[in-house]
């Protein structure tokens, strides 16, 4: 007989936010008061008041912190090497983010050693961790040649904590096709995507004016899903273009960046399974208008926040710190937000293990130095997560 895994009761937890809106409080965020949580090895087995927990092999006494689900940053860009300190410098005296400076970065990306890429990607994984992030996708796009992509994406696959990974071939024409931008689409949907697939879950376009057109972007997703890739679409950052209409009509998991939309594609987004993934940390650094999530939410859509951490657009780990931007600049309100960072982020992913605490989960949670979740947006720039459990092991 396989003996019965270890249990742990974390007790004393002044606000247990679950996402289940049948617990506690019966908000969408489902919050129990005075609460306490039992596992079982990695999994979240029980959930309620303190006063009625169950007994445990272990018990933690979480001070009268508040418990968050661990944040599911279902969007960044970590395989990378490089610096575009200068790049953002000449943005905040005025100059245009143009996506331009990515070539930068896939200079310095192909030239890097091995062990140069895992390590930047081991620090930032560590880096989200500290900030409470359980749950992390990442995708490839500073290589653009089947060798360099499938180096990133290998990498990726094999590194303890990196669990979604998204091919990115499709992210800006490399200068070597720049006179054949079609020959270049037919390579990602070709040969460089059989190099990819076998180390990703989902196929990733950046549909915009001078990246992919919506021919090219659909002939990738496409082509990726008939690999068995689920699409998801870098969408209407720049400009009003097709990639929300196009991520819609594909099927897409989500619809990221959302920042210039029209009415129809708010109505499309509301219509349909695709998440509309925003991407605060992105606006802010690009110092670009902040999309209206209260738009979408009004209109049915569903909405999940992320970093989008990468070296050009919004070189942040945190999605504390997107919290309190969406809260502050898009129009959220910290509740709102916050089941955004978490159970958004595990719907833009299609996972139902993660970004929820209810029996059954992974035991993912983050504990604040704080009576509540509405803290992460009342004090900004706070380091308030105190601790971090991992699959049910304290980080
Ligand atoms: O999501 N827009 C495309 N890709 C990234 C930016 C990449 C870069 O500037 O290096 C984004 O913002
Ligand atoms: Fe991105």
């Amino acid at each position: 007989m396989p003996e019965a895994p270890t249990t742990c009761s974390i007790t004393n937890i002044a606000a247990l936010v679950t996402n289940d809106p049948a617990q506690g409080d019966g908000s969408p965020l489902g919050i129990i008061e005075d609460a306490a949580l039992v596992i079982e090895g990695d999994t979240v087995a029980w959930v309620g008041p303190t006063h009625r927990a169950p007994a445990a092999d272990q018990t933690h006494d979480a001070g009268g912190k508040a418990a968050v689900p661990g944040f599911v940053d279902s969007h960044s860009h970590l395989l990378y090497a490089g610096d575009r300190t200068q790049e953002f410098n000449a943005r905040m005296s005025g100059r245009a983010y143009t996506a331009g400076g990515i070539r930068t970065t896939v200079r310095a990306t192909r030239e890097a050693t091995d062990e140069a890429l895992a390590a930047t990607l081991a620090a930032h994984l560590r880096e989200m961790r500290a900030q409470g992030t359980t749950t992390v996708e990442t995708k490839s796009g500073y290589g653009l040649s089947p060798e360099h992509e499938a180096r990133a994406l290998r990498m990726a696959a094999r590194t303890p904590g990196m669990e979604e990974v998204t091919y990115l071939g499709a992210h800006i024409v490399p200068p070597e096709y720049a006179a054949d931008p079609d020959a270049y689409t037919a390579l990602v949907a070709g040969d460089m995507l059989d190099a990819c697939a076998p180390y990703a879950r989902w196929v990733d376009v950046f549909c915009e004016q001078g990246a992919f057109d919506e021919d090219q972007s659909r002939t990738i997703l496409t082509a990726g899903k008939a690999k068995g890739l689920i699409p998801r679409v870098h969408a209407n950052q720049l400009t009003h273009g097709p990639g929300v209409q196009l991520a819609v009509e594909v099927g897409a998991a989500s619809a990221d960046h959302c920042t210039h939309l029209t009415d129809a594609d708010v109505e499309a987004l509301a219509g349909s399974s695709t998440v509309a993934t925003l991407l605060p940390g992105c606006e802010f650094s690009t110092r670009a208008v902040y999309p209206d999530a209260r738009r979408l939410l009004e209109a049915g859509a569903t909405v999940a926040l992320s970093t989008d951490c990468n070296p050009g657009s919004s070189y942040t780990s945190s999605m504390p710190f997107c919290i309190a931007i969406a809260v502050r600049e898009m129009n959220m309100t910290p509740d709102q937000a916050l089941w955004s960072a978490t159970a958004g982020g595990a719907q833009a992913l299609r996972r139902t293990d993660v970004g929820r605490l209810t029996p059954g989960c992974r035991a993912d949670i983050a504990l604040l130095d704080a009576p509540s979740h509405v803290h992460l947006s009342y004090r900004p720039g706070v380091p308030l997560v105190a601790e971090v459990w991992q699959a049910g092991v304290r980080g």
